[in-house]
């Protein structure tokens, strides 16, 4: 577990760490004369369990929201602390550990290396991770029976459908245990009906194994099944919404 270090001695904290906190964060892109604030002075915290959507129009900051939280890319400005661990003032090394430990991903396209089977995908964060390879094969096979896939494990991402592949990525972001997935528009690629099934399995891992999620969506009614919504405009999250649970 990756929970140690919950109850982290920053004097910035309360009792409990957030799984996540972001602290006036800011991103900004400059090339040649052109100048995007991406990421204005952005401040959120999310808490252990929650199920959470970022909505708002395209070009707004979404996916370089993930990316800065998540540590995939530098910030101009701010800190970002995971489970207490400040991301970016720690150097590279403990930057990449902590992003290892502490998060999972799900991309829009399914971002699986297209030579190793569903199972040698799932592997890849365990062993990124150090951890055996007896031990790494057995949690693989157990997240690819989680979504479903038992009898797909030996087959090569080409030879599977859609929604396979973005089940097979879920097993990967999970399988080491992150505090934390983030999803930059999964269901976006996927048919509606292969939209809900994702999403299902999504809320049913958040449910049942208790995984804080952080996902990217367009589909209003995908986001209002989540416990909050974080609407952004122009680089800010200007509203915050706690919706009702299901
Ligand atoms: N690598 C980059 N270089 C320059 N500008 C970028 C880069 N990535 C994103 N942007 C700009 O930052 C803003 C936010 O982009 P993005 O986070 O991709 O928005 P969204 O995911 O909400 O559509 C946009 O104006 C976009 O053009
Ligand atoms: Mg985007």
């Amino acid at each position: 577990m990756h929970h140690g270090l919950a109850y982290g001695s920053e004097l910035h904290r309360g009792f409990m760490a957030a799984v996540l906190e972001a602290q006036s964060v800011w991103k900004i892109y400059e090339t040649g004369s052109n100048r995007v604030e991406a990421l204005r002075d952005l401040n959120v915290s999310i808490q252990n369990g929650e199920m959470v959507a970022v909505m708002g129009p395209s070009g707004c900051g979404k996916t370089t929201l993930l990316n800065c939280l998540s540590g995939l890319d530098d910030l101009t400005a701010g800190e970002v602390f995971v489970e207490g661990s400040a991301l970016f003032s720690s150097g590279d090394r403990v930057r990449t550990r902590l992003r290892a430990e502490h998060f999972g991903f799900i991309f829009q396209s399914f971002n699986l290396i297209p030579v190793l089977s569903a199972v040698e995908n799932v592997e890849m964060p365990l062993q990124l991770a150090g951890i055996g390879k007896t031990e790494s094969r057995e949690r693989a096979l157990e997240a690819l029976n989680l979504v479903g896939l038992k009898d797909w494990a030996s087959h090569r991402p080409m030879e599977l459908s859609g929604g396979q592949q973005q089940r097979v990525t879920i097993a990967r972001a999970f399988v080491h245990e992150p505090a934390l997935i983030l999803g930059d528009e999964p269901t976006g690629n996927l048919d509606s009906k292969t939209s809900e099934e994702v999403m299902q399995l999504l809320f049913r891992l958040n449910k049942e194994k208790g995984t804080t999620m952080l996902v990217v969506t367009h589909d209003a009614d995908i986001a209002s099944r989540c416990n909050r919504i974080l609407h952004m405009e122009d680089g800010r999250i200007i509203k915050d919404e706690r919706t009702e649970e299901e």
